[in-house]
């Protein structure tokens, strides 16, 4: 059985805490928008598809207890919440495109005078409900699709061993995952040798998430810091890297997480092929570059400490006690700066260094992204 990271039934949610695990498995409640908007920020859920679909579906859970029998109110209300939902986390783009869609149904309802106050509930609730189904089969669709053109890629060329970065699999999705799905669907196949992953500093998405899901799916795997990627794709045959997304801007330019950029220039060095694995909710067409992605900053705290363990120098100076006037002064006021921290949640790959983006549609290259639209 696949790990459920979102229990849903109509009027309920229950998501796992991510923060928790490997060493809890917890559930936690979402009662409405406002747990919904806490549990994303404080990353309890995360991944972009993810994000998107727990935030929805927080409205939903709202919505159901709500008796409000004025459309207008409700359209009014819908659209406010769902942009506070997205304001929770501000780099991926899947929710803010759900949250179009689920305004623009909300408008289409309201002015619609055959629907009364009880379908617009039902049916606004129904289309977030679609959204946990339509993601599992868009990622296996993307699974099946990345193995082909890994298979074909490296036809004849040995074991298929993958690098993924971050965690893109059942905890990041609905269920089954992108970057994830790929490598499921790749062992599903027979032909996966191997996959290493990275443990994605600072929040340890890697150690933490994607070992635990390829461990519970039983994929011969290994674990590796951030900094062992060039070292790894130099010394071992590495047939191709596969990572998620969370907003790939019109020319194929990538955000995801952290580090995924030096892995894509590490992988050019190499010549081993680079994919974005990312459902169409990761494309943000109106974006023409990625030099206009917001990269969201995490609390250095994030950086400073695994758990609740400072692992950052402090950054105060112990002062001599017989330090004395301007000097003293000064030496405190420089000691108080402390080390500065920063900590950028997402790096953005430009599209030179991605091989192809796999989507549920197909597998593109990343300039002809338009092409999606014709299929
Ligand atoms: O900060 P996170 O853990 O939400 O970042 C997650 C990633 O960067 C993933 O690669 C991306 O969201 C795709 S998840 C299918």
């Amino acid at each position: 059985m696949s790990l459920e990271s979102i229990r849903y039934t109509r009027g309920s949610l229950d998501i796992l805490d991510q923060l928790l695990l490997p060493l809890q498995t917890r559930y936690v409640k979402v009662d409405g928008v406002e747990d919904g908007w806490k549990v994303i920020n404080k990353m309890q859920v995360r991944g972009a598809p993810a994000i998107a679909i727990v935030g929805c579906l927080s409205l939903a859970v709202e919505l159901e207890k709500d008796n409000n029998s004025d459309k207008k109110v409700m359209r009014q209300e819908i659209e406010g919440k769902l942009n506070y939902l997205v304001s929770a986390r501000p780099t991926a783009v899947n929710i803010k495109l759900a949250a179009d869609e689920l305004i623009n149904l909300a408008n289409s309802l309201s002015a619609d005078e055959t629907v009364t106050p009880e379908d617009f509930k039902e049916r606004f609730i129904s289309r977030i409900e679609g959204m946990l189904i339509k993601d599992i089969e868009d990622n296996k669709a993307i699974g099946r699709y990345g193995c082909e053109a890994i298979l074909k890629n490296s036809e004849g060329d040995g074991p298929v061993r993958i690098l993924t970065h971050c965690n893109t699999g059942s905890l990041a999705t609905a269920g089954y995952g992108t970057a994830l799905g790929v490598i499921r669907s790749l062992q599903e196949s027979k032909r996966l040798d191997h996959v290493y992953c990275t443990e994605t500093r600072p929040y340890n998405q890697g150690a933490r998430l994607t070992a635990y899901e390829l461990v519970h799916e039983k994929i011969p795997s290994t674990l590796i810091v951030d900094s062992v990627v060039s070292a790894l794709m130099n010394s071992r045959r590495i047939t191709a890297v596969v990572v998620g997304a969370d907003r790939v801007a019109a020319n194929g330019d990538t955000a995801n997480k952290i580090g995924t950029y030096q892995i894509a220039i590490a992988a050019k060095h190499h010549g081993v092929p680079f994919y974005i694995a990312a459902p169409l909710t990761s494309i943000d067409m109106s974006l023409t570059s990625g030099e206009r992605i917001k990269i969201e900053e995490r609390p250095e705290r994030e950086m400073t400490h695994v758990g609740v363990h400072r692992i950052a120098a402090p950054g105060m100076l112990k002062l001599p006690s017989k330090l004395h006037g301007p000097f003293l002064d000064a030496t405190r006021a420089r000691s108080n700066l402390g080390i500065n921290c920063w900590n950028p949640s997402f790096d953005v790959t430009p599209a030179a260094l991605i091989t192809g983006i796999i989507t549920e549609k197909g597998v593109f290259a990343p300039d002809k992204l338009s092409e999606i639209e014709s299929k």
